[in-house]
């Protein structure tokens, strides 16, 4: 897969360097050619310990609980199957979220007080979610999901 991360905020852009980091907004010359950014189970079926800690978990609820009406999805993420931990020293930084691999928002998590979870509101219903969870000390992690699909899911 070809992807580009920034050195200043760890944004990963999809198929080509942005010439502004949606992030941070550094210039184009600070990200670097990197295929290996995210980190890839070896068997997606039988994950080791630390794979099944930084895999995020991803939620589609058709209706939120606030009055956004049709025009909301409610989208959680969770980091891990078991729950990563949220030590000072080793933690879950950020939670970046694409569609169509480009990028929609980040959020900031702080350790110690906070689960590794968040929630994004959208008013988006199609096309494909990603969404990458960063760990201080295991690196990036990916999950993805088609928006049409979860919610056809949910409806029957
Ligand atoms: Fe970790």
């Amino acid at each position: 897969m070809k992807t580009f991360t920034c050195q200043i905020c760890g944004y990963i852009a999809f198929d080509q360097a942005p010439v502004d980091c949606p992030v941070c907004n550094s210039a184009i010359e600070n990200f670097d050619n990197n295929p290996d950014a995210i980190e890839t189970p070896a068997d997606a079926d039988n994950l080791s310990e630390t794979e099944g800690t930084h895999i995020p978990q991803i939620l589609v609820r058709r209706e939120c609980g606030f009055n956004h009406g049709e025009e909301c999805r409610e989208i959680q993420v969770s980091v891990g199957e078991i729950e990563h931990v949220m030590e000072s020293e080793h933690f879950i930084n950020f939670i970046d979220f694409y569609i169509n691999r480009q990028y929609m928002t980040r959020i900031i998590l702080t350790p110690k007080n906070n689960h590794p979870v968040c929630t994004l509101h959208t008013k988006l219903s199609k096309g494909t979610l990603s969404v990458i969870a960063n760990c201080n000390v295991h690196g990036n992690w990916r999950s993805k999901i088609r928006l049409d699909e979860m919610l056809t899911q949910e409806k029957q």
